[in-house]
């Protein structure tokens, strides 16, 4: 057999590729799956979003041919547009806007573009699983920094060694977090994340993918609005949560233009682009304001407390977040000492619910599940009773 490449081999093995594993065998066995796992929004795109979609798809067959690469005009003016109304941040849309098939897309490739062969990465552990593999598979090196609960799960920064400051050529950030559902209390932290770049020379890559799935009062905020930010850094925003267009594969890189550009560069290499219709389709969702968006909250909000609630009685402590659709929980008394894979397994060959073992998102996410609030409102207070069941009766103590 002909062998793939070291990046290939060196990878972990794919998260949500273990889940879907462990959903399958649940299926084949006949067992109602409840499906917490993936970050995979149930609830539909708006209307009109998909309305714009119809339309120009069926009207305007020019959207049909290939599109510009690092988007249309109209979509990077909307995307500036956004960031001015939404941040009161202004950017060039010529320079300081690129479209992407989804974010996950452009993090892979400014890495790519980016990296030479054992350039070091500055990643948090737990994280995004691409925000450590596009590393790997760009052939970069991978310096981690733990995200620990007593820190709000901020790196601290003071404790990364001069040495691998000096070396680091990217630092990557993510808040609302991804698993652990922690924010941005304080802007003075990202003050102090672009001083620290700038110090070193360093990229600041700043995942938004969650800005707008908020609750309560808690705003979150755009790196590109603390001073300096542009001069360091690019944001990467994300239509799959705020609009549940997670299938549409749709979303955009905003930010300094020199990084842009390259970004941009390395992509028109590759690919294509996001199909026009697409983009225009993106274009109308920009348009919607917060209270068109406030159902999909309000919605995960509802499954929050419901949920919360229901696991706080049955001894299963967990924490409501101010952001994203996760509950980043520590795995429960008496299953504490199970590591989190383990616990996922037996979780739903014993209930048929799927949760995202910690491990998964980096060895500091051992000893806790993510579990997604990607389902119908009605199926949690079946998961809530088969969790009942699970918590009173551990089979490995029977
Ligand atoms: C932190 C984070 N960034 C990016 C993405 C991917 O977003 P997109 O669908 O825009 O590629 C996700 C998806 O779950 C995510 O959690």
């Amino acid at each position: 057999m002909i062998s793939p490449s070291d990046k290939i081999k060196n990878l972990p093995p794919y998260l949500f590729g273990a889940i879907d594993v462990l959903k399958n065998r649940a299926h084949a066995n006949k067992q109602d799956v409840i499906d917490m796992g993936m970050g995979n929004p149930d609830l539909p795109t708006p209307k009109c979003v998909v309305e714009r979609l119809v339309d120009t798809v069926t009207k305007h067959p020019r959207t049909h041919r290939y599109p510009q690469a690092k988007g249309m005009p109209k979509f990077r003016k909307a995307i500036c547009d956004w960031y001015d109304r939404r941040f009161g941040v202004k950017l060039d849309p010529d320079t300081e806007a690129v479209a992407l098939i989804g974010s996950k897309e452009g993090i892979a490739h400014l890495y790519l573009a980016y990296l030479n062969q054992g350039d070091l990465v500055l990643v948090p552990n737990p994280c995004y699983p691409v925000h450590y593999n596009g590393v790997v598979l760009a052939g970069g090196a991978v310096h981690l920094m733990p995200l620990r609960e007593e820190n709000g799960y901020l790196p601290d920064l003071a404790s990364i060694p001069e040495k691998v400051r000096k070396r680091a050529k990217i630092m990557i950030l993510n808040y609302p977090n991804n698993p652990t559902g922690a924010v941005i209390e304080d802007k003075k932290y990202l003050e102090e994340v672009v001083r620290f770049a700038k110090k070193y020379d360093i990229i600041v890559v700043y995942d938004n993918a969650y800005s707008e799935v908020t609750f309560g009062d808690y705003d979150a905020p755009s790196f590109l609005q603390v001073k300096g930010g542009k001069d360091v850094g690019v944001e990467f925003g994300s239509f799959s949560k705020t609009y549940n267009m997670a299938g549409w594969r749709i979303g955009w890189a905003a930010g300094n233009s020199e990084i842009l550009g390259v970004l941009a560069k390395y992509k028109s290499y590759l690919d294509y682009g996001v199909p026009t219709f697409v983009q225009l389709s993106g274009v109308r969702a920009l348009e919607l304001e917060k209270k068109d968006i406030q159902p999909t909250l309000d919605e995960y909000e509802k499954r929050f407390d419901f949920f919360v609630k229901k696991l706080s009685s049955i001894g299963w402590d967990v924490k409501k977040p101010k952001a994203t659709m996760y509950l980043w929980a520590k795995i429960p008394p008496p299953y504490a000492n199970m590591p989190s894979l383990e616990f996922a397994e037996l979780l739903i060959e014993t209930t048929g619910i799927a949760v995202a073992p910690g491990i998964g998102f980096g060895t500091y996410g051992e000893g806790f599940v993510r579990i997604a609030m990607v389902t119908h409102y009605k199926r949690f207070h079946d998961a809530f009773l088969r969790l009942k069941k699970f918590m009173k009766n551990p089979p490995s103590q029977k």
